[in-house]
């Protein structure tokens, strides 16, 4: 039904082929959230290597609740100007830039961020109303930079995720209970999002499909809350190390019953095969993450016919590296010249 390389559209965006890079923190910030010219350099790099659409890694919209010291922080600090550089040099390539915004709630690390972490009962009601603006703030930013759009992250236990996560949400007024009270942060911050940019600015969320209840009922929110994209992912992707065939296909295949928003699936995807396996399941993107750490030029390469599979072992190696230092692959040492100084140093 779909091939890798054709154009396809994506809420407002036309992107040149099927391919995500799905969010991937790189730990390329300076130690107070700044962003760094390398930061934006692997950016363009990656949509140079025949990346359709490019999803940084998560940004903090709230300095103080950092998941890492090499965390970009995106609020009135950041430095728009290399935010711009960014979106510019991505779509020199031809490609398209969305920056991820979270909240690392309770992955925030106390030991980075001076204070504990925050898990959704913590939050009081004017907390959540500022946090909604922080969320718009960041997106608008985005939006005068001349990026593409955001992706809303509300997965893999981070904040939003929490918040839809019945066992850590513990929460007893709107916020906390049935799925649709626990979509109700998540909810409010698309909408105001979309209120704020527009229909021309791409709005994505990223999905876990476990985790959260029924997920089918979850992808229906997100469809109404008015998104151009889902992302499934899921929250126990870290303990998936060393699978290579898409761990969370069988999940989305049996929810997305009468979801038109179009979908990607991410996780476990690192050859040309799996990929065109998940298109023919019917899901019309395709994302990776793993296999761009290993090999920035990996889509480059399949486009190319150079190689059918990532060497990528799924170790989950560059998962342990990436808290503290600049993310890399642990086991290949692949001299990609514009990148080997910053994924492999
Ligand atoms: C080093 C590293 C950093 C990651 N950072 C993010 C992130 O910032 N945001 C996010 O949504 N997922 C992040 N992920 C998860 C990936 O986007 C992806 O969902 C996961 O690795 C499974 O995809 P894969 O099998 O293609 O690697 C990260 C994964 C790794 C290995």
């Amino acid at each position: 039904m779909y091939t890798l390389w054709e154009p396809a559209k994506l809420g407002p965006l036309m992107l040149k082929n099927r391919v995500i890079r799905s969010a991937t923190n790189e730990h390329f910030s300076e130690s107070d959230g700044r962003l760094t010219q390398t930061w934006a350099d692997v950016q363009i790099e990656l949509a140079r290597n025949e990346i359709g659409l490019v999803i940084t890694g998560h940004m903090t919209v709230d300095r103080t609740q950092r998941a890492d010291e090499g965390q970009p922080v995106l609020d009135e600090q950041t430095n728009v100007d290399l935010l711009r550089y960014a979106a510019q040099g991505v779509h020199a390539c031809g490609g398209c830039l969305l920056t991820q915004l979270s909240h690392s709630g309770p992955k925030a690390i106390p030991a980075v961020n001076g204070q504990p972490a925050k898990w959704p009962a913590d939050f009081t009601l004017e907390e959540i109303d500022q946090l909604v603006d922080r969320f718009v703030l960041a997106a608008q930013l985005c939006k005068q930079a001349g990026l593409d759009g955001v992706q809303i992250h509300t997965a893999h236990g981070y904040l939003l995720s929490s918040f839809l996560n019945p066992s850590e949400n513990h929460r007893t007024d709107a916020y906390g209970g049935s799925l649709e009270n626990r979509f109700r942060l998540p909810g409010r911050i698309i909408r105001a999002v979309r209120a704020a940019c527009g229909p021309d600015f791409a709005l994505l969320v990223k999905a876990d499909s476990n985790g959260c209840g029924d997920l089918s009922a979850l992808l229906k929110l997100y469809e109404d809350a008015g998104v151009d994209g889902i992302e499934v992912s899921g929250i126990d992707f870290a303990a998936r190390a060393g699978i290579k065939k898409p761990f969370y296909l069988d999940e989305l295949l049996a929810a997305r019953e009468g979801i038109t928003v179009p979908l990607a699936l991410v996780g476990g995807i690192f050859s040309r095969e799996t990929a065109q396996q998940v298109l023919d399941a019917g899901i019309p993107f395709v994302s990776f993450s793993r296999s761009l750490i290993c090999q920035p030029d990996f889509i480059a390469r399949m486009k190319a016919g150079e190689q059918e599979e990532s060497p990528c072992l799924a170790c989950n190696g560059c998962y342990r590296v990436y808290r503290t230092k600049p993310v890399r692959c642990v086991t290949h040492e692949e001299p990609i010249p514009q990148l080997v100084k910053v994924f492999h140093s």
